[in-house]
């Protein structure tokens, strides 16, 4: 699809015609380009106001909206905040490490992937130590559309979800602290910078962003070591590659498979087809991550590879705001790993590791 047609008309599972696009160039080009929209509700003379507080947040947003949203959370994530956190995240990190040792078996996702990028994001946040596991189970839940309990509906978690995040505003208003929640109320409560429905819906995307992606990037490079034993040599002996180690995971095996949806905001010609006015339009990354035309040899994984201007995560004025943080996370998160454990082996054929669910994150479900 990629060489013979890489913006290709189609109709998406949920019925909407649009376009998939997989070419490297086509799909910078789409990222960055200002008349594929994100807030569709502009293409029926709505506004963000009537969304859910879901998806009131940057990434479903244009500009103006778009720079004010993201300007308010920016702060918080450039790479010299970032860098300020390594000690911590080394901490962290060490933490787990002591308590995978003092276990037989262990599994790499639930054990050290997982609790890793979340204990970070929230304590970014400022969410108590206590209730870090109900976070895990709703963010899950909106993730994987399914509450992954018997008896129980997304819709269910969705109100205990909101529930909570009401009251732990309502605190944070009467006793505010230097992390983030407290400069976010600061912002809502001065009124013209972010309605308190925008705050849901940021806090929600950090939320999100900070569980479902990181662990993929730590589990995929895992992994990807473990299939490639001369790569995982060539690291240990040489552990100033670890950088180009995990920008070539991302490439590789990067943990978006798909960008969040576009729609086109009038007619116009892109990459020489004809686009219609609300038609959809999604970049698949990892496919563009591969092409041929812009990637030497790109189905190798080599970890010494020096250019890799990869889209893992995107392009144009959407691109990652977590970034820097998942980059050191990896980074941090891969090196301690392979001097604490360096023999790790997967407990059952690698064949047998499930994948989850839907379209969008690319990870396994355990490591063994
Ligand atoms: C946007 C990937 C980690 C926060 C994006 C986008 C991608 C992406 C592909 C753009 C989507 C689009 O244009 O449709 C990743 C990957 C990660 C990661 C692969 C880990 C390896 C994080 C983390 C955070 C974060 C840790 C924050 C805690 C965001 C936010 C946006 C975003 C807020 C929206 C930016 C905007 O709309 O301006 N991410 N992400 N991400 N990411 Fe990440």
């Amino acid at each position: 699809l990629r060489a013979g047609d890489p913006v290709y008309k189609t109709r998406f599972p949920d019925g909407q015609q649009g376009w998939l696009i997989t070419g490297y160039e086509e799909a910078v080009e789409a990222l960055k380009e200002p008349r594929f929209i994100k807030d569709f509700s502009k293409l029926y003379g709505g506004s963000m106001d009537g969304m859910s507080v879901f998806t009131q947040n940057m990434l479903f947003s244009d500009p103006p909206d778009h720079r004010r949203l993201r300007g308010l959370a920016q702060k918080a994530f450039t790479p010299r905040v970032i860098e300020g956190m390594k000690e911590r995240i080394e901490e962290i990190t060490d933490q787990l490490l002591d308590e995978m040792e003092q276990k037989k078996e262990i599994n790499l996702i639930d054990d050290f992937a997982f609790p890793l990028p979340i204990i970070v994001i929230c304590e970014i946040l400022g969410v108590p130590s206590e209730d870090r596991d109900k976070f895990r189970i709703w963010s899950n839940s909106l993730i994987e559309g399914s509450s992954g309990e018997p008896g129980v509906s997304v819709y269910q978690h969705m109100n205990d979800f909101i529930r909570y995040l009401g009251e732990w505003f309502s605190r944070t208003r009467l006793e505010t602290k230097d992390d983030l929640i407290s400069k976010l109320i600061e912002a809502e409560e001065e009124g013209d910078r972010l309605t308190e429905k925008e705050l849901y819906g940021l806090v929600t995307l950090l939320i999100i962003a900070g569980h479902e992606t990181t662990v993929n990037l730590i589990g995929n490079t895992f992994l990807n070591l473990l299939k490639h034993p001369e790569q995982k040599e060539l690291l240990r002996k040489k552990p100033e590659l670890i950088g180009q180690a995990i920008e070539e995971s991302l490439r590789f095996d990067g943990p978006v498979e798909f960008s969040t949806s576009r729609w086109a905001g009038e007619n116009f010609q892109f990459a020489g087809k004809e686009i219609s006015r609300g038609e959809l339009v999604v970049v698949a990354l990892n496919a563009a991550n591969r092409d041929p035309d812009q990637f030497d040899d790109p189905e190798v994984f080599e970890i010494s590879r020096e250019k890799s201007p990869h889209l893992a995560f995107g392009t144009g004025i959407h691109h990652c705001l977590g970034a820097p943080l998942a980059r050191l996370e990896g980074k941090i998160a891969i090196r301690r790993l392979l001097d604490r454990f360096p023999d790790l082996k997967l407990r059952i054929p690698e064949s047998e590791l499930k994948w989850r669910q839907g379209m969008i994150v690319r990870g396994v479900k355990e490591i063994p």
